[in-house]
């Protein structure tokens, strides 16, 4: 088991605020994988991006700028980082300012292109747990593990404005709905539900019983097929 273990990829897509993150983390710390979160990928191109007075909405300009940064993602999920130009931005991506203005970055071609390359390149051998929103569908489509998960709009409101210190549920609520509506409908890698992938809506759920949900479903498929 511990040899397949050690070359395994996890591939988990989702909505925004459906517990992703924390799920992900979870089963890659209980089995000892490695943790790459593909969205803070995303975040630290606009955040450097909004840094250097790229217009986001310019999509031959974000292309253009994208060629000057050089990102690094550390994989523990522990302590997950990343940096771009040799600057942690680890706080920094998290920001309202950078989360409304990912979506229009992550739609540029060229972002995709350079992420994917990175992606894969960190994904290397696997033993690693990836979130983000195409990584079953486009990044690694051959992952042994898939899962799709998503939660009702208003737990993932209720959950995220709670995780912000109590700002504003319903605005929370518009702000999310607006990002799957624009995460779904672009033309390049769209959130979808991968072909082989586990749809699991988390609303009724605690983070534990999803992370046990999840490591279920590697062991799952550890066993050898009878
Ligand atoms: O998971 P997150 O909310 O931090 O992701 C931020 C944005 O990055 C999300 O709105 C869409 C984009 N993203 C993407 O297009 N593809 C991925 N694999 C991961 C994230």
């Amino acid at each position: 088991m511990t040899e397949d273990l050690n070359s395994i990829v996890v591939a988990v897509d989702g909505t925004s605020g459906s517990g992703k993150s924390s799920a992900c983390r979870g089963v890659a710390e209980r089995l000892g994988l490695r943790y790459l979160d593909t969205g803070a990928m995303f975040r630290a191109v606009t955040w450097w991006m909004l840094r250097h007075g790229v217009d986001i909405h310019d999509q031959d300009a974000v292309a253009d700028h994208m060629r000057q940064m050089v990102l690094a993602s550390g994989t523990d999920p522990t302590g997950p980082t990343i940096a771009v130009d040799g600057v942690d931005v680890s706080a920094a991506i998290r920001t309202d300012e950078v989360t409304r203005a990912v979506s229009p970055v992550s739609v540029v071609p060229e972002v995709r292109r350079r992420l994917l390359d990175l992606q894969r390149q960190i994904i290397g051998d696997g033993g690693i747990v990836v979130e983000g929103r195409d990584i079953g569908s486009v990044v690694w489509p051959q992952a042994e593990v898939k899962a799709y998960l998503t939660a009702d709009p208003a737990a993932r409101a209720a959950r995220r404005a709670l995780e912000e210190g109590g700002s504003d549920v319903v605005a929370t609520e518009q702000v999310l709905r607006e990002r799957d509506r624009i995460d779904s409908g672009r033309a390049t890698a769209p959130l979808v539900q991968a072909d082989g992938a586990v749809h699991v809506d988390t609303t009724p759920f605690t983070l534990d019983e999803v992370i046990s949900l999840l490591v279920g479903l590697v062991e799952q498929a550890l066993e050898p097929a009878s």
